[in-house]
C-alpha cells in the first residue's frame, strides 16, 4: 500500500518527506486554503521538495468541463508528469475525466461516497478514486467496507484503477483499509507519526541503549571495528 501525505503544509512536507517512506503529497482547495499563500508559489515549492518521482495530485476548481480541462493543462505545463489531477465526481467531472484521460493525463476523481460512483469514474479512465473513510464514519457508514467492496468491483472487473482511500482521523482506520487489499492512503502528517509510535517501542530502545552503556560508555559501533 502506498502513503502518501495529505497536506500543503511546506515544514510537514519536509518532515514526512525526510523520514517517512511518501509516494506523494495530495491537496484539495481546503487543505491549500489552510497555508494562506499564493496558490502558483505554494504548488511550485511542493513540486521542488518532492522532486519528480513522487506524485503531486491537485484539485481543479473548475466547474465545467472545458475550465478543467484548461486548468489541468495549465498545471501540467507547471508540475509535469507526475501530475494527478483530482477531479469531484459529478457529470461534468466525468465528462473532463473522459477527456483529459484520451489526453493522457493522471486523473484521481475525488469526494467518492459510493462504490458505484467509484466503478463510474474507473470505467471514465480514473486512475485513482478517493473514497472518504470518515467522512462516511461520520454519517453512521462504513468507510472500510466502502473501500473493501470497491477493491473487490476493481478486481471483478479487471480494471487497472487503484482506490486511494483518504479522510482519515485515525490511525485504526488506516490500519482497516490496509487489511483489504486498499492500493493507496492519503493521510495527514500526525497519522503517518501516530502509524509508527508504540510507547514499549520507545522503552525498548532506551532499554538497548541504557544496556549497551553500561558497558562501552559513549562508544559506538563504529568507534570499535
Ligand atoms: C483527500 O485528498 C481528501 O480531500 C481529504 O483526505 C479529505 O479529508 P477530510 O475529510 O479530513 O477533509
Amino acid at each position: 500500500m502506498l502513503y502518501i501525505v495529505d497536506t500543503a503544509n511546506i515544514e510537514k512536507i519536509k518532515h514526512c518527506i525526510e523520514f517517512y517512506p511518501v509516494a506523494g503529497v495530495t491537496t484539495n482547495p481546503t487543505i491549500i486554503s489552510r497555508e494562506h499563500s499564493d496558490f502558483k508559489g505554494i504548488i511550485t515549492e511542493i513540486k521542488n521538495i518532492i522532486g519528480p518521482d513522487r506524485m503531486f495530485h491537485i484539485q481543479l476548481t473548475g466547474d465545467t468541463c472545458d475550465e478543467m480541462a484548461k486548468e489541468a493543462h495549465a498545471l501540467r505545463d507547471l508540475i509535469g508528469e507526475n501530475l494527478y489531477v483530482k477531479i469531484p465526481i459529478s457529470p461534468e467531472g466525468l465528462k473532463a475525466t473522459m477527456r483529459l484521460h484520451k489526453e493522457g493525463f493522471h486523473i484521481t476523481e475525488t469526494a467518492i461516497f459510493t462504490q458505484q460512483q467509484a466503478l463510474v469514474a474507473a470505467k471514465a479512465g480514473a486512475d485513482f478514486v478517493a473514497p472518504y473513510v470518515n467522512r462516511l464514519d461520520n454519517i453512521i457508514s462504513d468507510g472500510v467496507n466502502v473501500v473493501h467492496e470497491i477493491v473487490e468491483l476493481f478486481k471483478l472487473y479487471d480494471l487497472s484503477s487503484k482506490v486511494l482511500a483518504a479522510s482519515f482521523k485515525t490511525a485504526e482506520q488506516v490500519h482497516k483499509i490496509s487489511l483489504v487489499g486498499c492500493h493507496a492512503a492519503t493521510v495527514n502528517p500526525d497519522i503517518l507519526d501516530t502509524l509508527i509510535y508504540h510507547p514499549l517501542t520507545m522503552y525498548a530502545i532506551d532499554d538497548f541503549k541504557a544496556d549497551w552503556k553500561n558497558v562501552y560508555g559513549e562508544k559506538k559501533i563504529i568507534d570499535m571495528i
